[in-house]
């Protein structure tokens, strides 16, 4: 596990919904840079594969099944790290998404969502995300310290065409979540801080767009004229949680390729 610039030997690493797309992006930065990672998802075939693929590579990795919205899931999972790594230093609450199977999606307008709908987006992104810390921070607190990283999105600060009125409102909640924990345990020595992807090319986000005339159009509507690589969303993750960051908590970092700075 080499070619990297971070060094988390020692450390061990909770990722939620690190089977694909970002997630997986960072379960592999973080076992390259040396962290024992454990990872979690609903996607139990995919978990499996990486999961094997990286322990074979050399790295500290175990892949659970579990539900990042269910309470006694996201408690089994962050006792599961603790009994693995004996310690838990860095969180990464990824999870998140439009409920689709539950009638959101991306064009669908306020008056038209369901309750459900509503329901369904809103746990996925902010519950989720609010379990995560209510079960980590304790944790890290009883340690002396540590470091969460919630993922948000553009559209959680400002408009964002695609982006249903639950995703954004669920992930405008996760920035201001994460800067109330951020300032509640600021002298616990418990930082917490937001990354905010903008358009990332991921698998699942790229098979939206099929043809590469979509692709194209869609990324020549941005500053750099591209998409982010998961991988990048995956660097600031890891800068957040590095000795490189350890004066900063509650900042929300957009990683997009300057389109917040329209
Ligand atoms: N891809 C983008 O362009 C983009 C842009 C802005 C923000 N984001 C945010 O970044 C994060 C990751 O996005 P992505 O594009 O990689 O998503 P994705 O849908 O490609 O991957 C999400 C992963 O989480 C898993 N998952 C879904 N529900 C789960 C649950 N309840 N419990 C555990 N695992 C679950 C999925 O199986 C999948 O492996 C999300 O919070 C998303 O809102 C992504």
């Amino acid at each position: 596990m080499s070619g990297t610039i971070w060094n988390f030997a020692g450390k061990t690493a909770l990722v939620s919904g690190g089977a694909t797309g970002i997630g997986e992006a960072i379960v592999r930065k973080l076992a390259a840079a040396g962290a024992l990672v454990v990872f979690s998802d609903l996607n139990e075939a995919a978990g499996g594969v990486l999961e094997r693929e990286l322990r074979e590579r050399g790295a500290h990795i175990r892949f659970v099944v579990s539900d990042a919205t269910d309470e006694s899931q996201v408690e089994a999972l962050v006792a599961n790290a603790l009994s693995v790594g004996g310690a838990l230093d860095m969180a990464i609450n990824n999870v998140g998404g439009i409920a689709k199977r539950a009638g959101d999606h991306g064009r669908i307008r306020l008056h038209e969502t369901s309750l459900e709908a509503w329901r369904a987006t809103v746990d996925l992104n902010l519950t989720s995300c609010f379990l995560g810390m209510k079960h980590q921070i304790p944790v890290m607190v009883a340690a002396g310290g540590g470091a969460i990283v919630n993922l948000t999105s553009l559209a959680g600060m400002r408009y964002s065409d695609g982006a249903s009125p639950a995703y954004a409102a669920a992930k405008a909640g996760v920035i201001h979540l994460t800067r109330y924990a951020a300032v509640m345990h600021a002298t616990d020595r418990v930082r917490v801080n937001v990354v905010a992807p903008g358009l990332t090319a991921t698998k699942a986000m790229l098979a939206n767009m099929p043809d590469d005339e979509t692709r194209r159009m869609r990324a020549a509507r941005l500053p750099m004229k591209r998409m982010i690589d998961p991988a990048e969303i995956a660097d600031a993750c890891l800068w957040a949680c590095s000795e490189a960051a350890t004066g900063v908590t509650g900042l929300t970092i957009p990683v997009d390729g300057g389109t917040a700075a329209l």
